[in-house]
């Protein structure tokens, strides 16, 4: 079954037809990235009008090598998202519902990741599945018991892992999006400095508000200047050794607090599978933290850790089994 995925939750427009939930046949993704660099983060209403302007070149782009006579069904992201943003994907992905009489399949962004660790591979998802989605909208554990049922373990009580990273990288003055930037920093740094991990009543929810403010905290302290200093004057009065420090100590805290809790989790559950996904997975300190852990746990393709459609026609296909497919007349979006 070729499925035609469509995206456009965050700042990624993107579709891709994938045969059998693994196989790309192909992938479109137009980022908004030189956009949100320019204001140092994604802003909705800008991000909204992006979509529009790129959404019908991009299907088209992606529809083009297989054909609309071999697309069996259309799977859009509902949810988690911008609302304006899944608004836009979603009147796309109603109208050829309907213009071209296919079955839609409304698709949650969360789930979808996960479903990212196996597009090109041959291998089959192996059940209790545990996931961990690190992005820039959300951090959850996840266990599969089958592609049905599940139950979300944890997840953040404030922001998301991938946010912190983008949050501490304007602290330090680096570019958006924060993820490569701290990790090129912290390559040069030493993680010296004592940062805290959150405890929680669920050990398996996360938060990284306080690590964020921490990170402020010690960059105030290192450039010599009071609590009330905003963090954009920070930057300047840092030495590059002290930012590169202070940006491997966050990634390290970052990645120590993820990897402990997958760890907390697996020892629970006993998974015979666990996929590492979403944005942050591209860490390379994530997945050598949890590799020396669990060294057959499973990474997307760079390619597919970031927002895909592939990914969200990948989920459709197993969720197509069990799942009656949305009505396009009526589609309810479910935004953050
Ligand atoms: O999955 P994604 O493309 O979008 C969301 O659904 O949010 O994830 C984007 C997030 C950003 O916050 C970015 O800073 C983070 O992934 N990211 C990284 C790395 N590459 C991207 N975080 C840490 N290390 C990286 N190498
Ligand atoms: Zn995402």
């Amino acid at each position: 079954m070729n499925i035609l995925g469509i995206e456009t939750s965050c700042d990624e427009t993107a579709a891709a037809i994938v045969k059998d939930g693994r196989e790309v046949l192909s992938n479109v993704v137009v980022s908004q990235i030189d956009i949100h660099a320019a204001t140092g983060g994604v802003i909705p209403e800008v991000a909204a009008r992006s979509h529009i302007e790129a959404i019908n070149a991009v299907v088209n782009q992606a529809v083009e090598p297989v054909g609309w006579a071999d697309i069996d069904a259309i799977a859009v992201t509902t949810h988690p998202g911008l609302i304006g943003s899944l608004m836009v994907g979603s009147l796309a992905a109603r109208t050829l519902a309907i213009t071209h009489d296919r079955t839609l399949y409304a698709i949650d962004h969360i789930l979808a990741h996960i479903y990212a660790a196996q597009l090109g591979q041959q291998d089959d998802y192996e059940f209790p599945l545990l996931a961990l989605v690190v992005s820039g909208g959300h951090t959850s554990l996840i266990l599969m018991h089958s592609h049905k049922n599940y139950e979300v373990l944890g997840q953040t009580r404030d922001d998301a892992v991938g946010e912190a990273f983008d949050k501490v990288a304007k602290i330090l003055g680096l570019p958006y999006p924060g993820g490569p930037s701290v990790a090129e920093a912290a390559r040069a740094g030493q993680s010296t400095i004592s940062l805290p991990i959150a405890k929680l009543e669920n050990p398996y929810d996360f938060s990284f508000s306080g690590l964020k403010t921490a990170v402020l905290r010690a960059a105030q302290k290192l450039a010599g200047v009071g609590l009330d200093t905003p963090s954009a004057d920070l930057a300047a009065k840092l030495t590059e050794q002290q930012k590169t420090d202070l940006a491997a100590s966050f990634q390290a805290t970052a990645i120590e607090t993820l990897a402990q809790k997958l760890h907390k989790a697996a020892e629970k559950y006993h998974p015979k599978q666990i996929i590492v996904a979403g944005g942050v997975a591209s860490s390379e300190a994530l997945r050598a933290a949890v590799h020396q852990t669990f060294p057959n746990a499973t990474f997307p393709a760079p390619e597919f850790s970031t927002d895909n459609a592939a990914m969200v026609a990948a989920r459709a296909y197993y969720e197509s089994e069990f799942t009656k497919p949305a009505d396009p007349y009526d589609v309810t979006l479910t935004p953050n």
